[in-house]
């Protein structure tokens, strides 16, 4: 009788693929409960299936197999008695909330970009950003003619600059008397904040023209008080000159190198010497060992052919373009501020 060791028992599935082939179930559940309004009614008050679908006008059964789902997730709970109530992720997805992530949700689970999702390979042949492939144009010229979608990525860029970026630009020292532009400043959201927190300081807001001008009203009231002013343009056209301060607050991510040392070229020729340039942006880990920084960067990739890059990558690139990083400061928020002048000529 020969002697045979055991077989290994097959190898099960790999579980947590299966999880990450299946992660996109949770998020449109996540969206749908948030579409359907069910944060806010669980913020009022635990409840049943039952009242919940006659708040929303729905079938209980249906919707008690998604709130199940997402009990689960952890995003709600439920209670001994079964009814489902608001969790600390219930009440980040409730709209208006503090820190709410419903502006979040509604940008990145955008059908627009799921469009775009599907045209990632063909963007790794070709070289093509996906969202272009997917829509015919890309990314902010959709954008400009997409009300809707204009609407709901400033609502998403204004949410990260107040919770987020508002942090990080405190970093920034201002003298009385500078003038600050912020390039692609958005809504003026972040000028606002730092006018604000600067006295002295004035601004001038750089952004593309929008169909409908939706800016801060703390903005605003800064530019009746005189203290900002507004200036369309594309920065890949020109940058104003006449700015003491440049400000670039999540923009040359949103760009490969080529593009971004075409604005980098434009600020050059916008500017004397003496001039301090400003990039407020995510730097990534340089061995690429984090998931969520290779996530946010493929996003970038997708929507606009854009890269998160690292201090050092941000170094290169400014370095070729005639520019010398002076300095880089890690935030209490996940930005970093890196501040740059002209180069040695
Ligand atoms: C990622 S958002 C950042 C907004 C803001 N700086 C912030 O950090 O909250 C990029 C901004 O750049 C603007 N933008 C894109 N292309 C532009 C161009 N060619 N010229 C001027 N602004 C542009 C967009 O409209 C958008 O507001």
């Amino acid at each position: 009788m020969s002697e045979t060791s055991p077989a290994a028992p097959p190898p099960g599935p790999p579980l947590r693929l299966l999880q990450q082939i299946a992660a996109y179930r949770t998020s449109h559940c996540i969206r749908t409960a948030v579409e359907l309004g069910i944060p806010a009614l669980l913020q009022e008050a635990p409840q049943t299936a039952a009242n919940l679908a006659e708040r929303i006008g729905g079938k209980a059964d249906l919707l008690a197999r998604l709130l199940d789902h997402l009990v689960n997730e952890e995003v709600i709970g439920r209670d001994d008695t079964g009814r489902y109530l608001a969790l600390p992720a219930t009440r980040a997805l409730v709209p208006g909330h503090p820190h709410s992530l419903v502006p979040w949700v509604r940008f990145e689970l955008d059908p627009l970009h799921g469009r775009a999702w599907e045209q990632l390979g063909e963007q790794i042949k070709v070289g093509t950003p996906a969202f272009e492939l997917a829509h015919g144009s890309p990314f902010f010229s959709w954008l400009g003619q997409d009300e809707a979608a204009q609407q709901r990525f400033d609502i998403q860029m204004r949410a990260i600059a107040m919770a987020l970026i508002g942090i990080a630009v405190r970093h920034i020292q201002f003298a009385a008397g500078e003038t600050i532009v912020d390039i692609g400043g958005g809504d003026g959201s972040l000028l606002a904040e730092m006018l604000s927190r600067n006295p002295g300081t004035t601004g001038v807001l750089f952004e593309l023209p929008r169909a409908t001008e939706a800016l801060n009203p703390r903005f605003v009231e800064l530019m009746q008080a005189g203290r900002a002013a507004l200036k369309h343009g594309s920065f890949f056209e020109e940058i104003p000159s006449g700015g003491d301060t440049y400000v670039f607050s999540r923009i040359l991510h949103d760009f490969d190198d080529a593009a971004a040392g075409r604005i980098l070229g434009n600020a050059s020729a916008a500017t004397k010497r003496h001039e301090r340039f400003v990039i407020v942006d995510i730097m990534v880990d340089p061995a690429r060992a984090k998931p969520n920084e290779t996530s946010q960067d493929l996003l970038m990739m997708v929507l606009m052919g854009g890269r998160e890059r690292s201090a050092g990558e941000f170094s290169q690139l400014l370095a070729a373009n005639g520019f010398a990083t002076a300095s880089v400061t890690p935030t209490a928020s996940p930005f970093h501020i890196l501040e740059f002048r002209h180069g040695p000529k």
